[in-house]
Parts: C-alpha cells; structure tokens; sequence
C-alpha cells in the first residue's frame, strides 16, 4: 500500500510497490481519459527551491490532467523562505492547504527532513542536491519498459556528470535491484560516481560494471545510453566545469558505433552533450522520455493517495 507514504529515495518502494505502480502508469498511458477526474477536490503543491522545467511541469499537469488543482512556487523568495523560515516550517504549513506535496532543494537531505515533519500529506522528492531524484527515476524506468519490455538482463550505459548527476545516482540504486542489469560508466576521471554509490549501491548488490573514460568502444554493449549534462551549478569553481563540459558530446559520429537497438535517453535539459543532429534518429527518446514522465506521475500522485 502507497497511501500516505512519501518517496525520497529509490529505497522507500520496495520492488511490488514500484511494479504496481508501474503497471498503473502504463494503463494510464493506453487510456488517460480515464482517469481525468479521479482527483477532483484534490490538491498538489510544488515547492521549488531550484530551477525545474520537467519535473516542475509534468508534475503540475499529471495533478491537472487528473482533474485536481495545483498551488505552490517556483521562485522560493517569492514566499516566507525569503524571510528565513526553515524546510520544517514551510512543509508544516503546506500540509494544512494541500492533500500531496513535491519539493525540490539544492540540499542534499532537505526532502528527508521536511518528511519528518508530516503527519499525513505524502511529500515527494523533486531532486536535492546532487543526491537523488527519485521520480527521474520513474520517468526512466517506464520509458525502459515501454522501448524494451523489462529493465532486466541490460546493459546500461552511463555518460557524463555521474558524480553530481542526481538522476544517475537514483537510476543506479533502482536497476541494482534487478537480474541481469550490467553497467558501464563513462565519465572523466573527475566526475566518476561517489563512492557510497560505487561500493554501497554497486559493489554490494554484486552488479557488473566497468569504469571507462570512452564512448566509442563500448557502444555496441549497450542496450541504454543515458547521457547526462555537467552539473555546473554544484561545482566549487568554474575553471573545472570549463575544463569538463565538452569532454562527452554524443554525435551521429558516435551514433555509428550503437546498435539498431541501442536507446538514448536523457533527463534533460541538455547543454551540448547530445549534438541535436541526433534527435532526428529514431534512437533518440529523450523528449519521449520527457512526456512519459507526466504519465507516471500521475500514477505516483493516484497512488500516494490511495485513490488506485
Ligand atoms: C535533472 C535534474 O534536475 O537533476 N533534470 C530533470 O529533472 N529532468 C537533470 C539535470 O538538471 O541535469
């Protein structure tokens, strides 16, 4: 049962929870109709301290699209934040107006925190920090199952920031769930995945992997490519991040080298790491991606609140 439960980390769900929860975000797929009041008289607020386009919007329409209302911000100075009023203290006075919330914060934590606070109102992790992003991760993960059926016996590529990179680092604790799931991680030395995801989330579910610092080579492995942007707002100086940004940039050059059935898929927003030559190729599924992350949402928000 999701009712009342919050989602922080790819850890709260176990693996029947996230099944039944994807097996409700494909029905809506086929026929979202249906559901287009099942949250009439409800109420979805967005705190966004840090910038969003997807996770802020799909999340909006999702609440929408399934007849209930939205409040919240996206500019965190427009409200008592600016005056100095804590997480704690913001979350507490959001569960008196609103039935679901979704935070997003550039502290690592501050999700966890403010669920602490609640009573009854499921809270949601929109991202925090260079942590985790855990409704990325379902956003992924439908986009992996309705391309190839399972997210099982696949080899994923992994391309770029995955040291700040918070959508890698959930991704990586979900798939570690799942047989036969094999991972390469392609990213400059500097920018390698954090130790507490390599030994604690990798090493420790006995998952194959390979660090790499090339794409070409190991193109023909893949089932998955996930590209990923450097993360120029959580590095400490800017003469690193000019140093890093161009190292991966995914061209149709590089395109020869996958499979016919090699996917790539990104979370967006893109920089420059996927030259945009390669949109038009049937491969790219990034903006796929994007819209399936509004399906599942609405799936999450039904399921958060016991309503499917
Ligand atoms: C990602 C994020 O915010 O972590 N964006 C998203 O939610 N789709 C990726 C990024 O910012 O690079």
């Amino acid at each position: 049962m999701l009712k009342g439960r919050c989602l922080i980390d790819p850890a709260d769900f176990t693996r029947e929870e996230f099944r039944e929860l994807f097996d409700l975000a494909h029905q809506i797929v086929a026929n979202p109709e249906k559901y287009s009041k099942s949250c009439e008289g409800k109420i979805l607020a967005t705190l966004f301290y840090e910038p969003s386009t997807r996770t802020r919007f799909s999340f909006e329409a999702a609440m929408l699209r399934l007849g209930g209302k939205v409040i919240g911000f996206s500019e965190p100075n427009s409200s008592s934040v600016a005056k100095g009023e804590s997480v704690a203290d913001t979350i507490r006075t959001i569960e008196c107006y609103a039935d679901i919330a979704v935070m997003r914060h550039p502290k690592e934590g501050a999700p966890r925190v403010a669920s602490q606070y609640l009573t009854t109102m499921p809270l949601i992790n929109a991202g925090d920090g260079g942590h985790q992003h855990p409704t990325q991760t379902l956003t992924d993960i439908l986009t992996i199952e309705r391309l190839k059926g399972s997210v099982e016996n696949k080899t994923y590529g992994f391309c770029g920031d995955l040291k700040f990179g918070r959508t890698v680092h959930s991704l990586i604790k979900f798939l570690s769930n799942y047989e036969g799931v094999k991972f390469i991680l392609i990213s400059p030395e500097e920018l390698r995945v954090p130790e507490y995801i390599r030994e604690e989330v990798i090493r420790k579910k006995g998952i194959p992997f390979e660090e790499v610092q090339q794409i070409e080579p190991y193109m023909n492995q893949l089932d998955f490519l996930y590209m990923t942007r450097v993360q120029r707002e959580r590095f400490f100086n800017e003469e690193d991040y000019i140093r890093l940004k161009d190292r991966f940039i995914l061209d149709m050059e590089k395109m020869k080298y996958a499979r016919e059935d090699t996917y790539i898929l990104h979370p967006l927003p893109r920089v420059n790491e996927i030259s945009i030559e390669v949109d038009k190729d049937p491969r790219a599924q990034y903006f796929a991606q994007a819209k399936n992350g509004m399906y599942v949402r609405m799936a999450l928000i039904l399921k958060l609140l016991g309503i499917y």
